[in-house]
């Protein structure tokens, strides 16, 4: 029945369809109602119902025993089933190829020539809170011994050096001479990343998203990139369109019709700077005339351009800040986001800010200081619900925003307010496991005396780190500070006590925030944004020298505080 069925749909779609002809056209070629081999001169694959595999790429086989290319989401208990392979779509080079499971549509559209191919995916029915999903390719080992992503390239660890290791934690080994390794060593920022890929001296396959309009987070926002399989060996390449590995959050939901990519799966001889090559090319090519089958009309209903200036509250321009175009009246900040479209970029130093092909919809504008902005002295940030992008073929003002600031008065501020731990020890110096190891336990920071690379990037085992300030003259006797805590990211299991005068006020604690896995997951630059602001009773500073202490009482190694900045300020 099934057979007759695709044999029907099969014919229609060819009537209807020009196809490109000449023997270097793209092809699918039906073996069953639930596989196939597509391609083009250049390379196939056999795909379906849940693998690619084997896949060929200049008459070399790529996939060995390892599993192939597929897509998969956490807790699913059995395979996507994919059938049905139609092609949707053609033009003179290229076809529209769809395989239908009952979660949603797979698509390839393969032109002639392109080594590689693009994918999308439409969901139908794809559980609702939908946690980690993606598409990944896990590839011959011998052809692939390499991975690649912005900040770590070369040789991935092989099964037999993890083997060789102590298992400490979740992907984690230990190794005689006291190195770690892991997989989470080989993340990278997924919205500012061009393309990352594994790659040997003959072949390269690499992961390349001209838009990141369809991936959670905000400019933030990491994932795992390329790994080693720890059980088999494989290389993965992995295509993480909707990761949770550094936050809190346990999922999403999706409309019927929401659409991830197309991206493009790209194969080449290995050379990092062709893919790189590439990835400009696609950028140039986006958004893409494709797909326009079987696809919501929303995706092609975009703003050229969305153009807007943003001001503080005092006068200045919020030059270097992050802005984000996300949900619309939503609880969730920016880098948690993840069940529509996002659009994030950088004020320039006027507080000007451009997106580009906006797909028209209502959004909220988000503004926070950033890496590396003018701003680093600012907490508060800027909301704005109900932004409405229309289609439009010319730029679009969106208007003048006024970012109101805390409007307090500065006594000390350790660090910047980048939502990043940089300048401190260890902070923002790639992916490493245990480098929190290398933090003190007890710390004496003097402000506008002890350097600020004094002050370590996580704060994880039991001890205090006392901030001792000078003040000038008695502020007055109904003066009240306030203290700002920032942090960059934290990982369960830490408890902090806060106390003024060496202990002799209690200012506060921070206990039991909810869990991201930023610090014991390699990263020195992040995971979930925290800040509290706790207010320092009247009385408590006196001229002369004071003090603030953050006192660690429950500890955890790996785990704890990632600072980003304290702040203390007259209200
Ligand atoms: C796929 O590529 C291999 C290697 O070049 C080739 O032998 C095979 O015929 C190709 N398959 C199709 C259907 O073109
Ligand atoms: C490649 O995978 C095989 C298992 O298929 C494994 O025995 C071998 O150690 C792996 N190679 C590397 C470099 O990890
Ligand atoms: C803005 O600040 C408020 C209050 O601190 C906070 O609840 C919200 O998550 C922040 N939003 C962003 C975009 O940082
Ligand atoms: C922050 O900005 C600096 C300077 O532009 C840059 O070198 C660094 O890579 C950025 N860091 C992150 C985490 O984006
Ligand atoms: C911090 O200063 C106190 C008081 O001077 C001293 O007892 C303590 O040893 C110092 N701690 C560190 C880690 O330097
Ligand atoms: C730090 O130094 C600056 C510049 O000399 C001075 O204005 C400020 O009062 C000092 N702050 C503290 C807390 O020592």
């Amino acid at each position: 029945m099934a057979f007759f069925a695709l044999g029907f749909v099969t014919i229609l779609a060819q009537v209807a369809l020009a196809l490109p002809s000449g023997d270097d056209a793209p092809f699918l070629e039906v073996v069953d109602s639930s596989k196939a081999i597509v391609g083009n001169s250049v390379w196939n694959a056999t795909v379906g119902p849940n693998y690619a595999k084997p896949i060929y790429y200049n008459g070399k086989e790529i996939v060995g025993s390892a599993k192939g290319q597929y897509y998969s989401y956490a807790q699913q208990s059995r395979s996507f089933q994919f059938a049905d392979p139609t092609i949707v779509e053609s033009g003179d080079d290229f076809i529209d190829i769809k395989f239908t499971a009952s979660e949603g549509e797979a698509h390839w559209v393969i032109y002639r020539n392109q080594h590689g191919a693009y994918q999308y995916f439409i969901n139908k029915d794809l559980p609702s809170t939908l946690g980690e999903w993606r598409s990944l390719s896990r590839l011959d080992n011998e052809t692939f011994p390499n991975g690649y992503n912005s900040l770590k390239q070369g040789a991935l660890p092989t099964l037999s050096e993890i083997e060789s290791g102590e298992k400490v934690q979740d992907e984690t080994y230990k190794l005689d001479d006291g190195s770690y390794i892991t997989k989470y060593d080989w993340s990278d920022f997924i919205n500012s990343a061009t393309f990352w890929g594994v790659y040997g001296d003959e072949v390269g396959c690499w992961y390349i998203h001209p838009s990141k309009e369809y991936i959670n987070g905000d400019h933030m926002k990491q994932e795992l990139m390329v790994h080693r399989e720890s059980n088999t060996g494989d290389t993965v390449l992995l295509n993480m369109i909707h990761g949770l590995h550094f936050q809190t959050i346990a999922g999403h939901e999706f409309a019927e019709g929401r659409i991830w990519g197309p991206w493009l799966w790209y194969l080449n001889d290995g050379s990092i700077d062709d893919a790189s090559a590439k990835y400009d090319e696609e950028v140039g090519s986006w958004p893409y005339s494709f797909p326009s089958a079987d696809i919501e009309s929303g995706h092609h209903q975009r703003a050229v351009s969305i153009e807007g200036v943003i001001t503080l509250s005092d006068g200045r321009p919020a030059s270097g800040a992050n802005v984000m175009l996300g949900d619309n009246n939503n609880g969730e900040i920016p880098y948690e986001q993840g069940s529509n479209y996002y659009y994030r970029t950088t004020a320039d130093s006027k507080g000007s800010f451009a997106f580009e092909n906006v797909r028209a919809a209502t959004y909220a504008l988000y503004a926070w200081a950033g890496n590396n902005s003018d701003v680093s002295d600012v907490s508060t940030n800027l909301t704005v619900n109900d932004i409405e992008v229309s289609k439009t073929t010319e730029a679009q003002d969106i208007g003048d925003f006024t970012w109101g600031t805390q409007k307090r008065t500065k006594i000390w501020q350790i660090g910047d307010l980048d939502r990043l731990p940089r300048g401190f020890k260890n902070g923002c110096t790639g992916y490493h496991h245990g480098l929190s190891d290398d933090s003190p336990a007890n710390l004496n920071f003097t402000v506008n005396s002890t350097e600020e690379s004094e002050w370590a990037y996580a704060q994880s085992a039991e001890g205090t780190w006392q901030v001792s300030f000078e003040l000038p003259s008695a502020p007055d006797s109904d003066a009240i500070a306030v203290l700002s805590t920032s942090f960059a990211g934290y990982s369960s299991g830490v408890n902090m006590e806060i106390t003024a005068q060496s202990g002799g006020v209690d200012v506060g604690e921070i206990n039991d925030l909810a869990n991201d896995p930023s610090v014991y997951r390699s990263s020195t630059f992040g995971g979930l944004h925290r800040y509290e602001e706790i207010e320092v009773p009247a009385g408590t500073f006196k001229e002369g020298t004071n003090t603030i202490e953050f006192t660690v009482t429950k500890g955890s190694e790996w785990h704890g505080f990632m600072w980003d900045s304290v702040l203390l300020e007259w209200s």
